[in-house]
């Protein structure tokens, strides 16, 4: 298994990665191809990565940016700061729980941190997957489109921005 960054010509066979494997997840709204797809047009895909075996795309991973309505008190440095979203992550149903996702996790947050040098990440899903790698609940940046144990938040520098996290439009929430 190898990741690369997407590639022009990558876009078919991620949008089908992505259908399928949200097609049996409980939480899917079966949009979450569709939402790529914006991304891309929006200029939005900050970091996207395929997972590939034997030249077949079997995963992906979309970051995008998220905005932050930060409390007036806020310290400028950190309004300043750059945080992104992760998901949607898929990993084709025949190969899940052989590690992709988690490569793919960890792939895209260090890219993240030393090529977009950004302050943070945040995901909605699954506390016992995110937690792996370090997601946790914040109480002081949050989302309250979920409940609350199912956004977590991961700094990189220690800074938590205080304020509510907005996706890209493209999210459509
Ligand atoms: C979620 C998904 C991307 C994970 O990819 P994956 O390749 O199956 O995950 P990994 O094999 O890397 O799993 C990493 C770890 O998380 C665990 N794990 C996997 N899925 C889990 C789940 N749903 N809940 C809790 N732990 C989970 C694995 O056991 C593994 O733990 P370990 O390292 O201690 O052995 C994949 O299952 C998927 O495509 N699911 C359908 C789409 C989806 O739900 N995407 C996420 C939306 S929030």
């Amino acid at each position: 298994m190898h990741i690369r960054p997407e590639q022009p010509g990558d876009a078919t066979a991620i949008h089908a990665l992505t259908q399928l494997a949200f097609a049996g997840a409980a939480h899917s709204d079966g949009t979450e191809q569709d939402i790529i797809i914006r991304l891309r047009e929006r200029g939005k895909l900050a970091c996207s990565l395929v997972a590939l075996q034997s030249n077949d795309i079997v995963g992906h991973i979309a970051f995008s940016p998220v905005t932050i309505d930060q409390d007036q008190d806020q310290d400028q440095s950190q309004a300043n700061s750059h945080w992104y979203g992760l998901g949607p992550v898929s990993v084709t149903p025949a190969l899940q729980g052989h590690g992709i996702g988690g490569a793919l996790i960890m792939q895209g947050v260090n890219h993240l941190q030393t090529g977009l040098q950004a302050g943070g990440c945040v995901v909605l899903g699954d506390p016992a997957y995110y937690g792996k790698f370090g997601f946790a609940p914040s109480p002081v940046l949050t989302f309250p489109h979920a409940p609350a144990e199912y956004f977590m938040i991961r700094s990189f520098d220690g800074a938590i921005p205080t304020g509510i996290v907005h996706y890209d439009a493209a999210f459509g929430v």
